[in-house]
């Protein structure tokens, strides 16, 4: 077990200032670095905030508070990072910007000190490969925001060792953050599975099979936290845009994007953060999503096609079949990912993709894509483990096995 006792972050931006906040109140000491000081000074302003707002509401005293943001440092420069013990870094998501920080960060750090990248996307071997030393190069995916969001995916890559996979989970865990260990794969769990689940939202709406307002009513209905196209412009529609293409790349056509997803993004229509994207927030075009619509209609001659929150969750649930077939996770790591990563739930309460497929039956399951796959195409072919489930009689819940398995009593074992 590898002792941490001080910590770096790279980059300042919208993930740097809420994970430098996250490893201070641990107690560590933990430094900011990014290219301009201007950068460093909004990481730890970021940090103030958050904190600020917990003296606020009585979490804290100003003077605890005071104790942590001591802890924080920030630089431009290289110079402290002599004896660090964990470097996480979260600079641009640009690969040649990232090898150039993991190389840089190989020099300066010690031979002991791990490497992890707080990357959406990008593959975890290849920074590795920019080091000396990719057994201590690791994936520490957070959630925005960093400070409230509990899910962290940890993704080994190719040569990462045992030991640093252990000591990053449990450093993780001294976070007060809940690690889930995520082989390496596009998209790595949460996006990979979420993305089919947004991207069938647009193709709904592009299809006319029901309005955004409507869909996005059908998802909080079903017990989800909030719509796909609301959630969309909070995370930002170019870069849902930019996970989906990772996502197309690797896994062909079932990820193929929506191209009302592609119209809003050559329109730099963003999202909240500049003012319009699916919905709009300040005075741009309110009939320029119904124009695009019309227009791809025009387009592809596909229109009128049905709609049902099951045409959203069944790419999700087959997604989840995928991964698992591929020992991306195991089940019970993959429900409590997408739980603590994307707020699933039902009307129940918070629930995986997983444990709601072997409640539906995976018959059904297996029907429905069926169905799904005759009328809207390839996006809904069915996974292979789904096929093999069903002929082995593990259809969920009622037969005892599924995706998991049950005892009698209904729990989950
Ligand atoms: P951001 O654009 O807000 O911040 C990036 C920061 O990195 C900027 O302050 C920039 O000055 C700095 N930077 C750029 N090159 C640098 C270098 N060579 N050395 C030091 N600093 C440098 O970006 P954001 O959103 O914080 O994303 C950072 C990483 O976190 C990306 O890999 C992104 O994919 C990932 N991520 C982002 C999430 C989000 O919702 N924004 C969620 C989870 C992960």
């Amino acid at each position: 077990m590898a002792y941490i006792y001080k910590a770096a972050v790279i980059g300042g931006g919208t993930m740097g200032g809420g994970i430098a906040q996250v490893v201070s109140h641990s107690g560590l000491p933990v430094i900011i670095k990014d290219i301009s000081q201007d950068a460093v000074d909004k990481g730890i302003e970021a940090a103030r905030e958050v904190y600020a707002s917990r003296v606020k509401k009585g979490k804290m005293t100003q003077h605890e508070m005071d104790q942590k943001m001591a802890l924080i440092t920030g630089t431009t420069t290289y110079d402290d990072f002599d004896d660090v013990d964990l470097v996480i870094e979260a600079v641009t998501e640009r690969m040649d910007v990232k090898k150039a920080v993991f190389a840089e960060l190989d020099k300066v750090t010690p031979s002991s000190c791990i490497l992890a990248s707080n990357t959406s996307a990008l593959s975890i071997s290849e920074l590795a490969a920019s080091t000396g030393r990719p057994d201590k190069v690791i994936g520490m995916h957070f959630f925005n925001p960093a400070p409230v969001m509990k899910l962290v995916e940890v993704i080994p890559g190719l040569e990462t060792s045992e030991d640093i996979i252990n000591d990053v989970m449990d450093f993780t865990t001294s976070l007060r953050k809940l690690p889930i260990r995520v082989e390496e794969c596009a998209g790595f769990l949460v996006n990979r599975l979420l993305m089919p689940f947004f991207n069938e939202a647009v193709y709904a709406a592009q299809e006319g099979a029901a309005s955004m307002e409507v869909i996005d009513a059908a998802v909080t209905a079903a017990g989800m936290p909030m719509g796909p196209f609301f959630l969309a412009d909070m995370l930002g529609v170019d870069i849902c845009r930019e996970v989906q293409h990772v996502l197309y790349e690797e896994y062909g056509l079932r990820m193929a994007p929506a191209t009302l997803l592609e119209r809003l993004f050559e329109a730099r229509r963003f999202g909240k953060k500049n003012g319009a994207g699916f919905y709009v927030y300040n005075d741009a075009s309110e009939t320029f999503v119904a124009e695009q619509i019309a227009a791809v209609q025009a387009e592809t001659g596909i229109t009128g096609t049905p709609f049902s929150f099951d045409r959203l969750l069944l790419p999700m649930i087959n997604e989840a079949a995928y991964a698992l077939q591929e020992k991306v996770a195991s089940p019970n790591d993959i429900d409590i990912a997408m739980m603590a990563g994307a707020g699933m739930a039902d009307t129940s309460g918070p629930k995986g993709p997983l444990q709601i497929a072997d409640e539906m039956g995976l018959d059904v399951v297996l029907a429905k894509l069926e169905g799904l796959h005759r009328v809207l195409g390839e996006r809904f072919r069915p996974a292979p483990l789904i096929k093999r489930k069903v002929r082995a009689g593990h259809l969920g819940v009622k037969t005892g096995k599924g995706f998991k398995e049950y005892a009698a009593s209904l729990e989950t074992v």
